[in-house]
């Protein structure tokens, strides 16, 4: 999975997700944590590093709420249209870039845009794991917790969740974003997918034969799903301030 180490990183924030685990009108993205919209503290968290050289957010077609923003850090920021799935919205994205670097290599980080806790350390440790070894990666870390099996059918028929089993966890690892890859190995790994749904980009490259670089960063790089995540990423921002 090499790729020009030299070539530029670019961000990619998929924002076209409508949130509904949050309950309530406003799409996760939009909401109010600490002064700011849980998007724009996950796009300052990208363009903070120094090798980001701006980034393409991609919202959903009837988004009224996207602040039009063309530049932040004094880096630029591009918009395009998302897609019915995650996995859609970063392949607009990519497109969208490719055209405005008219067709130059480029590494696209991508970086959902409900992780406002991301750290710069995090960031840099996966840039330059990914940029030395020429390969891409994402951030995640070792399962901790006892995994259970359940079936899946009882809980649609509004029947308890059972233990049937206890999985193995030495061998898993939770798989966060930011995730790293040369923009022209995951266009094509995201065609290849299309109609199954990739969760993330490392999912697409494995499924084209890649092994994406695991490197471990912080369990607080939460993804903001339910209500409590949003009062806990409020803590955590407020602390991260702090140093
Ligand atoms: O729904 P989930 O939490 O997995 O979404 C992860 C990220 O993908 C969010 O930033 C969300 O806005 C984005 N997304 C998207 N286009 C979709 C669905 C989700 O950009 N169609």
């Amino acid at each position: 999975m090499s790729a020009a180490a030299a070539a530029p990183v670019w961000a990619i924030l998929p924002a076209a997700g409508r949130g509904r685990r949050m309950g309530g009108e406003l799409p996760k993205q939009y909401l109010q944590l600490a002064g700011r919209s849980v998007l724009e503290h996950s796009l300052r968290a990208v363009l903070a590093h120094p090798q980001v050289q701006g980034a393409m957010v991609a919202t959903a077609a009837d988004d009224s709420l996207w602040p039009g923003w063309e530049a932040i850090e004094g880096k630029p920021v591009l918009h395009c249209v998302g897609g019915a799935e995650r996995a859609d919205s970063v392949a607009a994205a990519l497109m969208a870039l490719a055209t405005h670097l008219q067709g130059a290599e480029f590494w696209a980080l991508v970086h959902d845009a409900a992780r406002p806790c991301l750290r710069l350390q995090d960031l840099d440790r996966l840039l330059c794991a990914c940029l030395a070894a020429g390969e891409g990666g994402l951030l995640g870390a070792p399962v901790r917790d006892t995994l259970k099996r359940i079936e899946p059918a009882a809980l649609t028929k509004g029947e308890p969740a059972r233990a049937l089993g206890t999985q193995p966890r030495e061998a898993l690892w939770r798989a966060f974003t930011p995730q790293l890859f040369p923009a022209s190995l995951l266009a094509p790994a995201l065609a290849a997918c299309a109609g199954s749904v990739a969760t993330d980009e490392a999912g697409a490259m494995e499924r084209a034969g890649h092994q994406p670089l695991l490197v471990e960063g912080r369990e607080d790089n939460l993804k903001i799903t339910t209500p409590a995540d949003l009062a806990l990423a409020e803590f955590l921002l407020a602390r991260g301030s702090a140093g």
